[in-house]
This record gives structure tokens, C-alpha cells and sequence, in this order.
């Protein structure tokens, strides 16, 4: 589907300050984005021109935007729920809420969707080297560091999500300069090596250890290792700016999901 989208996610935008929102990111909610009715027009038919195929069934309030799935199934099949997708949905339909799921087609938006919007979280550029696996993982071309000085990079940023430490397989000192990034499972080490990449970030649901990450730590192609929701909670804030942005009648409020994991040691 062809939308025209102007970039928004730029540094210094009016109205908007990356720093200010990532530093918002460091409070604590859940992974979601509540939409509310702002206007009479709330409920409309929306123009395919303004949002992605997922959003433009819009019709119920309240209502919440998700980015994964309601029932920790891509397709949320209703049929097989366990108790406590039950008690899940007997809430929702209690309460009578639209759960608007904004997968994909965000992870392949243009210029502010979720790969998008992780790199400009962690500082490696506006624009990506190139764009792979249909447009789900990006090439990004920094200026040479080590792996372990990246991955301290990379660390530092996430600690505002819950995640100060990550995962890294390679040699420390091993120069790197061509990152690949994707969205939270599409982030294959294998692609990332097709693409021409000498270091990989990926998440911990996008790799498996025992397949592409030893393969390419015996090929001597380093990786750092996030958790998915942490890779994704940037792209879920420019996803409410988005919305408050282009959509007449609705306004969006982020609810921040940090790392689910803990570290206990
Ligand atoms: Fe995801």
C-alpha cells in the first residue's frame, strides 16, 4: 500500500525533542499506546492516506494501540485461549475496549517506524546504508569503533529502558563500523552478514543461540543482544507522536514498558 509519509522523527522538531522523549521512556508503564476521542470526528472512517491498514477501523472508544499481539499470538487466534487469555478477553469485552494492532506495516513505516526509530535512539544516523529483508532490517555506516566500545554505546541508551547491560558474542576489540538493526524478531544475523554488516544487534527474540549466533561468532562476525521489547519501545514513541500528529479526532498517550527481564545476581 503506498502512503506518503513526511519524516517527523527529527532532532530539534518543533514540538518535539528526541531527548525529551527518550528520557520519558524512563518511567514506567505498559508497552501500548491509549487513544481517546478529541473531537466529534472521533469514530470517522479514517483516509488510507493517514495510517496504516490496521488503524483504519477505528470506530470504538476507549481503545489502545499495540504493537504485538493481544494473546502472545501473531494472529491472535480466539479459539485455542488458554484461562488467561479468557480472562483477558472477557476484560476487554467488559470493558469495551478496540485493541488497534499497528505490527508491520510499523515496523516498515518510512522514517519512523520501529527500525527507524531504534537507530535514532541509539544515535547511529538518519538514514540507513541500505534496507533489507523488505524493508524489516537496516545497514547503518558509523565511523569505525570497537565492538565493546558500540555495545557500551548501545548499553547506555538502553539503561533508560530497564536494560543497562546487553549480550555480546565477539572479540572486544574488534573494529566494527557497519551495523545492522532490525525490528524486534526480524533481526537475522544471517541477513545482516548478506547485507554486508560487520557487527549485528539483534534481539533476543530474532536469534537463536545455538544456530546463527555461533555460526557467526565462529565466522568472526560479532553480536549484541537486546531484549525485543527494549529494541521496540523507540518506535512505539514515535508510533503516539505519529497518531497525535496526523490523526483529526484522536490523541495518543504512550504508556512506557520497560524491560521485561530483571537481572538478578
Ligand atoms: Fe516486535
Amino acid at each position: 500500500m503506498g502512503i506518503a509519509v513526511k519524516p517527523i522523527l527529527k532532532a530539534g522538531d518543533s514540538g518535539w525533542s528526541r531527548k525529551s522523549a527518550w528520557a520519558a521512556l524512563a518511567n514506567r508503564g505498559s508497552s501500548s499506546v491509549r487513544l481517546s476521542r478529541t473531537s466529534s470526528r472521533a469514530g470517522a472512517t479514517l483516509s488510507r492516506t493517514q495510517l496504516p491498514t490496521q488503524i483504519l477501523w477505528i470506530s470504538l472508544l476507549p481503545a489502545g494501540g499495540t504493537h504485538e499481539p493481544t494473546f502472545w499470538d501473531h494472529y491472535d487466534d480466539l479459539t485455542k485461549l488458554a484461562k488467561e487469555g479468557k480472562d483477558k478477553l472477557a476484560f476487554i469485552q467488559d470493558h469495551g475496549l478496540t485493541i488497534v494492532r499497528c505490527h508491520d506495516s510499523w515496523d516498515r513505516w518510512p522514517k519512523v517506524g520501529i527500525p527507524w526509530a531504534w537507530a535514532a535512539f541509539l544515535a547511529l544516523g538518519d538514514e540507513p546504508f541500505s534496507i533489507g529483508c523488505r524493508n524489516y532490517m537496516h545497514r547503518y555506516d558509523i565511523e569505525p569503533t570497537t565492538l565493546d566500545e558500540l555495545a557500551a554505546r548501545v548499553a547506555r541508551r538502553c539503561a533508560a529502558l530497564g536494560e543497562p547491560p546487553v549480550q555480546v558474542t565477539g572479540n572486544g576489540k574488534q573494529k566494527v563500523s557497519r551495523v545492522g538493526i532490525g525490528t524486534g524478531c526480524a533481526s537475522d544475523v544471517y541477513v545482516y552478514r548478506e547485507m554486508g554488516c560487520d557487527v549485528s544487534i539483534v534481539s533476543d527474540d530474532g536469534s537463536v543461540y545455538w544456530r546463527e549466533i555461533q555460526q557467526a561468532s565462529e565466522a568472526g562476525h560479532p553480536v549484541i543482544r537486546v531484549n525485543h521489547g527494549t529494541s521496540e519501545e523507540p518506535g512505539m514513541v514515535s508510533l503516539t507522536k505519529y497518531i497525535n500528529e496526523h490523526i483529526d479526532g484522536l490523541t495518543a498517550e504512550h504508556l512506557v514498558h520497560p524491560c521485561i527481564f530483571r537481572l538478578v545476581g
